[in-house]
């Protein structure tokens, strides 16, 4: 690792190799050195999940007022048209820039780009670019290659960061200098060595995608524990719209397959939502969405989750189930060759059965605080990707336009970091393992991440009462302290932080849901049902208190 703190050495550290991660840092590397940290493996994040596909107005039968306007329709109030603009604006170039990048996209030689759109929940017409049912892993494998073949750029697989430098040392003693708050690096454990580095950085981009794993039912990958929204929060950061946790309402129902995702691009091309039995005398396959809204299975999501989630409570379901068999073996083979052989290897043929489904928590609409170049409240830090509240998602996300958020802000950010005047290197704080022990009971860890994740699922799901929030907050604050005292007294390992940044993740969820009186998009609560003729986003703000160690 190249920790020379000279001038101009300094590299960029982006934290996260996803779509976020590798957009930036293949926009910076050609002009500035570039190091991206990735926790687990290269390949492990949401990115390469993605099945669906990513956004381009491109379509002769398409607009950008178009794809803004479901964008906002979508996000329940709660857009900025501005941002939804400036990205919708940007979303030809984006695919663009990915098909250049190799990214091997479905073909259709009478579409637009030679490329074959599909369609999801919320949008007016096709405007998807996808790779059958595995865009995110065609967009990673094309990026993450050509990062690894990038002579400016060193990928840091294993390398977690704990928490961001925000002082510096005045001269060479051991003095902080409280007047020159902003982002000087970043405090990573090396996970194969057990030690932690600090990193000095031109700048920090945190890119560490969302927080689904604060919840026991989820899409998301392990990665998904919120770690740059805690870490940003910590430096004093705005965090914005956190309870609007977009759940999926088609994850497969199979106790060995908890976060396999069954693409709304199959509600797209026409598969149905039906209730199985509801009972003796009752074969099941009754369709239940178009009482629940007008546009069907093509509803948003959150109308969509909120109706499968009202279906199983009042039948007692374990799941509903999505039905896909009038599409015939040879589309479902072609279109959605993942989804196809994933389930057949569990025993279901989708071409033949109904698709056991339920909801499970999927997307974090809200995050720390940026403009539309990444810029975060502390000088120095930005922020990409799902980690981030720009103010696209609203209270609802539309489906497909995460990938393309992060294409198009992780160029924008890329473009600001250029831009930004280059400071003199200073001396940091070293990391502080003095007072410190190695931890002796991992069972606290194990039992506390399991704790939160079901209070988080019970108390904090698809629909909120006030007692429960409350009664969820309660729990929270007692699990932070457990963690807190266990984060000074033992050396830290990657369980110990995603732990305490989850329960610093839930907090805020928990905040901000409290925050506010009504329903609006994903966040609905029974005792605050109606939606307010006017809203805002909820922003929270916590002194900036430092954690340097
Ligand atoms: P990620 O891709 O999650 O990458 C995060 C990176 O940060 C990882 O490399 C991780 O290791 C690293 N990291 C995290 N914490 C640390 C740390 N402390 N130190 C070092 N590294 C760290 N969106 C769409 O637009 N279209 C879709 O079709 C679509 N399908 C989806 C399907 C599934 C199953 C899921 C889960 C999500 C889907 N989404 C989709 C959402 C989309 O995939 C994500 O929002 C997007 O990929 C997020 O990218 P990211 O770069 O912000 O984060
Ligand atoms: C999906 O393929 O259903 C996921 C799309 C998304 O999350 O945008």
């Amino acid at each position: 690792m190249n920790t020379d703190s000279s001038p101009g050495r300094r590299p960029v550290v982006v934290i996260g190799a996803g779509l976020a991660g590798l957009a930036v840092a293949l926009h910076l590397a050609d002009h500035v050195p570039v190091v991206v940290l990735a926790k687990r493996q290269l390949d492990e994040g949401a990115t390469a999940w993605a099945q669906g596909g990513i956004v381009g107005v491109l379509g002769s039968d398409d607009s950008i007022e178009s794809h803004v306007h479901d964008t906002l329709d979508a996000g329940a109030g709660l857009v900025d048209e501005h941002t939804a603009r400036f990205i919708a604006e940007r979303s030809a170039d984006a695919v663009r820039w990915l098909v250049e990048s190799g990214v091997p996209f479905s073909e259709d030689p009478t579409g637009p780009l030679g490329l074959h759109l599909t369609r999801e929940g919320g949008h007016a017409v096709r405007r998807i670019a996808h790779a059958a049912d595995a865009t995110g892993k065609a967009i990673h494998d094309a990026l993450l290659e050509r990062a690894r073949k990038h002579p400016g750029l060193t990928l840091r697989e294993r390398w977690m960061a704990v928490d961001l430098v925000t002082h510096r040392h005045v001269h060479d003693d051991a003095h902080l200098d409280p007047t020159a708050r902003r982002c000087w690096g970043v405090y990573a454990l090396d996970i194969d060595n057990r030690r932690v580095e600090t990193l000095p950085a031109a700048a920090v981009v945190l890119a560490t995608g969302g927080v689904g794993k604060v919840y026991r039912y989820t899409s998301n990958p392990d990665t998904a524990t919120g770690d740059g929204i805690a870490m940003a929060w910590r430096a004093g950061c705005r965090v914005g719209n956190m309870e609007f946790i977009q759940f999926h309402p088609t994850c497969l129902y199979h106790p060995q397959e908890r976060s396999f995702l069954i693409t709304e691009a199959l509600r797209g091309e026409g598969a149905k939502l039906r209730l199985p039995s509801t009972g003796p005398g009752d074969p099941g396959g009754q369709r239940f969405m178009p009482a629940h809204d007008e546009r069907g299975e093509l509803a948003p999501r959150d109308i969509v989750a909120r109706a499968i989630d009202f279906e199983m409570k009042k039948h007692g379901l374990d799941h509903v189930w999505l039905d896909a068999t009038h599409l015939g073996e040879e589309f479902l083979k072609s279109h959605f060759p993942t989804i196809h052989a994933r389930c057949l290897a569990l025993g279901i043929d989708i071409a033949r059965q109904p698709i056991p489904v339920v909801p499970a928590a999927h997307y974090t609409c809200g995050g720390v605080v940026t403009d539309l170049e990444g810029r975060t409240d502390l000088p120095g830090l930005y922020a990409v990707g799902e980690t981030t509240y720009t103010g696209l998602h609203g209270a609802n996300r539309l489906a497909s336009n995460s990938l393309l958020e992060c294409v198009v802000l992780g160029r924008s950010c890329a473009d600001a970091i250029l831009g930004a005047p280059t400071l003199p290197a200073r001396i940091l704080p070293p990391w502080d393992e003095s007072k410190v022990e190695d931890a002796d009971e991992q069972v606290v860890i194990a039992h506390n991440w399991d704790e939160l994740r079901l209070l988080m699922w019970n108390y904090v799901g698809i629909v909120r009462t006030t007692k429960r929030l409350e009664r969820a907050l309660h729990r929270i604050k007692l699990l932070r302290d457990e963690i807190d005292d266990y984060y000074a007294n033992f050396r830290v390992t990657r369980d110990l932080l995603e732990l305490r940044n989850l329960v610093e993740c839930a907090e805020l969820i928990v905040q901000s849901a409290l925050h506010r009186h009504e329903s609006r998009g994903l966040h609905f609560s029974r005792d605050f049902p109606q939606t307010l003729p006017v809203s805002f986003p909820t922003v929270l703000t916590r002194p900036a208190r430092s954690r340097d160690r």
